[in-house]
C-alpha cells in the first residue's frame, strides 16, 4: 500500500515494529515478494520512507493507514490485540500533535471494532474528540495477493465507513484526488463497512464451493464437464463468470478464517450461522476427497506421487491454507511417497511438510518415476514438462485440478484426469443406471438410493 501510495505522487511513510521490513525500504528493497513491487520501490523517487517511529510518522503525515494484523482467535474471531497496540501510540502522537489527523483502520475486523474499541481508544490515549483533533473511518481494500498492486490502485469499488461525515470526505477525496482512483464509493457508517467486507469474502468463498460442489458431481457423470456448465451459469447477469471455476477448495492467508469470523459473529447475534460453516466445512473436506479420488485411479497408497504447485496459487510463495499442501501432508500420512515442486513456494512448504515428503528442484526431477502427477497450480512452465510425460514408461496418471492442460493433452484417456471431468468408469456408469432405473421404476431402488431414502425418512 506504501509503495502504491508513493508511485502516485503521496508523500508516505510505511511503519513497522520489525526492523527487517523497514531497513529494506530504506534501501529501496521490496519487503515482501508480490509481482511489480521492487520495481515501484525503485521508482518512487524518494517519496517512500520507513522508519519504527509511530509518533514521527504521524506528525509528518496527515492520514495514517493500519494495516496490523488481527489473527483468528480460537473461537473464529479476529484478535484486535495488535490493532489496539498500535493505536494507542497513534492516539497519543496525535495528542501531542497540533493539526488535525485522520486514521484509517483496514485491517479486516467484525462489525463494531472501529466504533466501540478503536474509536474510544484513540480518544482517550490522544485526550481529543472524535472530529475535532482526528477523524477516523474503516476502510478495507479489496486486493489479492500475487496482484496486489494492480488491485490496491484498480479496484471495483472502494468502501469508507466513516465515524463522521468529514472523515469520510477526507477520505474519499484522498482516493480520488491523491490516489487518482477512478472508482465508485461507498460510503457508510463503520459498522456497515465491516459487515461488507466480511459479507463479500464469504460470498465469494460460497461461490467457489457451489462449484465445486457442481465440478465433484461433474466427475460421477459420464460427460459431465464442469466448464460448460459454469461456462453457462456465468452468462446470467445475476451470477456472473468470476470466482466459479470449479477445482480445488480456496486457501490463503484471508478466505478460510472469514466463514469462521463470519460464523462466530452470527452466534454471537443469535442468527443461524450455518451457512457460513457448512461453506468452511466443505472446503476443509476437499483435500480429503482429491486423496480418495487420486486413490479411485488406482494409484497404490504407497505409490509415489508428484505434486506440482505448493502456492495457495499461482504467483505468490504464500502457503498459508494452501489445498495442494494440505494433500500432500494427507497422502505422505497415508504412506505415499511425495515429492513435490513449486517455482517461489517451496522454502515456505518446507516449513510446514517438513520431512515427510521430497522437494524437488527442477519441474523434471518432480515428475520422475512418479505414478501420478497432481497439477494443483496452472503454471505455464508445468506444460512442456508435463507433455514429455506422455514417453514415460509406464506412463503416469495426470491429475489436472484446473484442466488446463485439456485443450494441449495428449495424454490419451487413461491417463488424463481433471477435476470437474466426467469419467465413463465402471463405478460411475453403474451410479447413473442406478440412479435412472430409480427415475423410471420405484421398485428397483437399490443401494445408495434405498439409503438415501431412509436418511430422508429419518
Ligand atoms: N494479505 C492479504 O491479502 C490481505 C487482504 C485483505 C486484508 N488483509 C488484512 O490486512 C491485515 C494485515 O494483513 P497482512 O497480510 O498484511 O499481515 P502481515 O502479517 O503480512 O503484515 C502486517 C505487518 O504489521 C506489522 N505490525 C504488527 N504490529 C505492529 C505495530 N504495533 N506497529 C507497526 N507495525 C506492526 C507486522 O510486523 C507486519 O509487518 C489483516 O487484518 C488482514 O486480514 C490482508
Amino acid at each position: 500500500m506504501a509503495a502504491a501510495m508513493a508511485s502516485r505522487g503521496v508523500r508516505t511513510i510505511g511503519v513497522d515494529i520489525q526492523a527487517a521490513p523497514v531497513e529494506k525500504i530504506k534501501k529501496k528493497l521490496a519487503p515482501v515478494w508480490e509481482p511489480g513491487l521492487s520495481e515501484m520501490i525503485l521508482g518512487c523517487d524518494g517519496l517512500l520512507q520507513a522508519t519504527m517511529d509511530v509518533n514521527e510518522a504521524v506528525h509528518e503525515t496527515d492520514l495514517t493507514f493500519v494495516v496490523v494484523p488481527t489473527p483468528s482467535l480460537p473461537s473464529g474471531a479476529f484478535s484486535l490485540e495488535y490493532v489496539c497496540s498500535v493505536v494507542r501510540q497513534i492516539g497519543a502522537a496525535i495528542g501531542k500533535k497540533d493539526g488535525y489527523h485522520l486514521v484509517v483502520l483496514s485491517s479486516t475486523v467484525l462489525p463494531g471494532a472501529t466504533e466501540h474499541v478503536v474509536l474510544p481508544l484513540l480518544e482517550e490515549s490522544s485526550g481529543k474528540c472524535r472530529g475535532m483533533g482526528f477523524g477516523l473511518c474503516y476502510s478495507p481494500e479489496f486486493i489479492a495477493l500475487g496482484s496486489v498492486l494492480r488491485d490496491f490502485l484498480n479496484p471495483d469499488f472502494l468502501l469508507i465507513g466513516e465515524c463522521d461525515a468529514a472523515s469520510g470526505k477526507k477520505l474519499a477525496s484522498f482516493y480520488a484526488n491523491e490516489m487518482q482512483i477512478n472508482a465508485r464509493i461507498a460510503r457508510m457508517t463503520p459498522v456497515n463497512a465491516e459487515l461488507t467486507k466480511i459479507a463479500l469474502n464469504t460470498f465469494v468463498t460460497t461461490k467457489i464451493t457451489y462449484a465445486n460442489m457442481l465440478a465433484e458431481i461433474c466427475e460421477r457423470l459420464p460427460g459431465g464437464d464442469v466448464d460448460v456448465v459454469t461456462g453457462a451459469l456465468g452468462l446470467d447477469a445475476r451470477i456472473g463468470a468470476k470466482y466459479l471455476k470449479g477445482g480445488l477448495g480456496y486457501g490463503g492467508p484471508c478466505f478460510p478464517r472469514d466463514n469462521k469470523a463470519l460464523a462466530h459473529f452470527l452466534d454471537s447475534m443469535g442468527v443461524p450461522a450455518g451457512l457460513p460453516r457448512t461453506v468452511d466445512q466443505l472446503n476443509s473436506q476437499q483435500p480429503q476427497r482429491v486423496v480418495d479420488l487420486i486413490w479411485s485411479l488406482g494409484v497404490p497408497k504407497d505409490g509415489r506421487v508428484a505434486v506440482l504447485g505448493l502456492a495457495y496459487k499461482p504467483n505468490t510463495n504464500v502457503v498459508e491454507g494452501s489445498q495442494s499442501v494440505a494433500i500432500a501432508s494427507l497422502l505422505a500420512e497415508a504412506g505415499s511417497s511425495v515429492v513435490v515442486h513449486d517455482p517461489l513456494a517451496i522454502e515456505q512448504a518446507r516449513q510446514v511438510l517438513g520431512n515427510s515428503v521430497s522437494y524437488a528442484a527442477s519441474v523434471t526431477e518432480c515428475l520422475a518415476n512418479a505414478q501420478l502427477i497432481l497439477v494443483a497450480n496452472d503454471l505455464p512452465e508445468y506444460r512442456g514438462a508435463l507433455h514429455q510425460t506422455s514417453n514415460q514408461i509406464p506412463r503416469p496418471i495426470v491429475l489436472d485440478a484446473w484442466r488446463f492442460l485439456r485443450p494441449l493433452h495428449s495424454f490419451g484417456p487413461s491417463c488424463y484426469q481433471a477435476l470437474g471431468l466426467g469419467n465413463a468408469d465402471g463405478r460411475n456408469k453403474a451410479r447413473i443406471d442406478r440412479f435412472v432405473r430409480s427415475l423410471s421404476n420405484k421398485d428397483t431402488q437399490t443401494g445408495e438410493s434405498q439409503a438415501h431414502a431412509a436418511s430422508s425418512a429419518d
